[in-house]
């Protein structure tokens, strides 16, 4: 009798993490949990989705309320990662279909992440090697090739198939995108003083330099409005600041904030390797990133937050002290697939919050992700 009344007090104790919400377009998710974007390097080299890579997503979808996969690239020249998932052609839809599939028949919502890696790609997985950007500005790592500016008429073109891409999307039976304006990509770039010097409509201030990202909102919206006949989720990521100068400033993020608080999407994904991590410049010190994105936010959209949560408690604090109504757990998510059933019956003390380096296959992890992160001693916690 003891050990029920124990149990039920701890799941009293996380009840909050497992309320549904919903989100303004009225989708419910079955809890605050979901599992955040994560390139797995698994997929075919012409883009298709593996057996491997679809069964590791099942794995991890009867728990989280909604999984956002990892980045698909919308055009060849967008493709950021050797294993990437292919979303930018017709023919990569029953691909789109099964990993959707794969998703959605374990109960979770299940949402494609859509992006270009602009001038982060590797050359050896563009068409003739050719990088392109806003700006030719390389990144700052030694070595980074320079990238070639797009012209207007490209960047209409990109734009464009960021829509075409939601379409297959929507073909495909995903329940919504995500739009990847983060960790430096192309949509970042574009948005960054950094990588963005042009003088004309795309560029300049920093209206200028926002509209490329407002425009594929857009552009996504519009087509969401003309293919889908359920409701259908667009979601925004971005990054809030960048360490470079010139670089995007906590202020200036929440100017992109402000902007993206008012076109009706359905949520904001702030992305962050730490969710309780201070404004580094251009905004009050004392405040947490997460709290100053939600001052400015004020209620306007749901704001997912993210960032080195591993246990249930983790998780509590940071939907009980900063009112963000969603959680997005990445690397916690491969090392216990099970997290969110142990908090609801009871057993969150049973998470594990350190890679088990014996459990490959018992966890559903491919190949080249298990590879690459057992090879990358310190990014995940038990892999040293
Ligand atoms: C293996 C791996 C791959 C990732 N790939 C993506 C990605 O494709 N898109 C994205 O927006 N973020 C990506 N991220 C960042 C995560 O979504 C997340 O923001 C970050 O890992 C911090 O959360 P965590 O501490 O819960 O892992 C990746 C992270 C990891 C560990």
């Amino acid at each position: 009798m003891d050990t029920k009344k124990s149990s039920s007090a701890v799941e009293n104790k996380y009840r909050a993490l497992l309320q549904p919400f919903t989100l303004p377009n009225n989708m419910e998710l079955k809890n605050r949990i979901v599992m955040a974007p994560m390139t797995n390097f698994s997929s075919n080299p012409d883009g298709t989705v593996t057996e491997a890579e679809v069964n590791y997503y099942a794995r991890r979808s009867s728990g989280v309320g909604m999984v956002i996969t990892a980045c698909a690239n919308v055009t060849p020249n967008g493709k950021g990662f050797p294993g990437e998932i292919g979303a930018d052609s017709d023919e990569m839809i029953p691909s789109l279909k099964a990993l959707a599939q794969g998703i959605k028949g374990q109960g979770a919502k299940a949402v494609l992440q859509i992006f270009h890696g602009g001038r982060a790609c590797p050359p050896n997985l563009v068409p003739n090697g050719e990088i392109v950007s806003a700006s030719d500005v390389p990144m700052e790592n030694e070595g980074s090739p320079t990238p070639r500016p797009l012209t207007e008429r490209e960047i209409s073109e990109i734009i464009s198939a960021f829509g075409e891409t939601t379409r297959r999307a929507i073909e495909a039976g995903f329940d919504g995108v995500e739009i990847h304006g983060a960790n430096g990509y192309l949509i970042q770039q574009f948005f960054s003083p950094h990588s963005n010097r042009r003088d004309d409509q795309y560029g300049g201030s920093i209206e200028k330099r926002l509209s490329f990202p407002l425009a594929i909102v857009k552009k996504v919206q519009e087509t969401v409005q003309e293919h889908a006949h359920g409701p259908f989720l667009v979601g925004y990521r971005f990054s809030p600041e960048e360490a470079e100068t010139p670089g995007i400033t906590m202020e200036e993020t929440l100017v992109l904030v402000d902007q993206l608080a008012t076109l009706g999407l359905d949520y904001l994904h702030v992305s962050l390797q730490d969710f309780w991590a201070k404004a580094r410049r251009g905004a009050d010190p004392s405040k947490t990133r997460i709290e100053l994105i939600q001052e400015r936010i004020a209620g306007r959209v749901p704001l997912i937050g993210v960032g080195s949560i591993y246990t249930a408690d983790d998780a509590l604090k940071a939907l009980e002290t900063t009112d963000v109504p969603l959680l997005a757990l990445g690397r916690e998510i491969i090392i216990d697939p099970d997290w969110v059933q142990k908090v609801e019956t009871g057993k969150a003390d049973e998470i594990v919050t350190k890679l088990d380096k014996s459990k490959q296959k018992e966890l559903v992890v491919p190949d080249p992700l298990w590879n690459a992160i057992i090879n990358s001693p310190g990014w995940f916690p038990g892999v040293d």
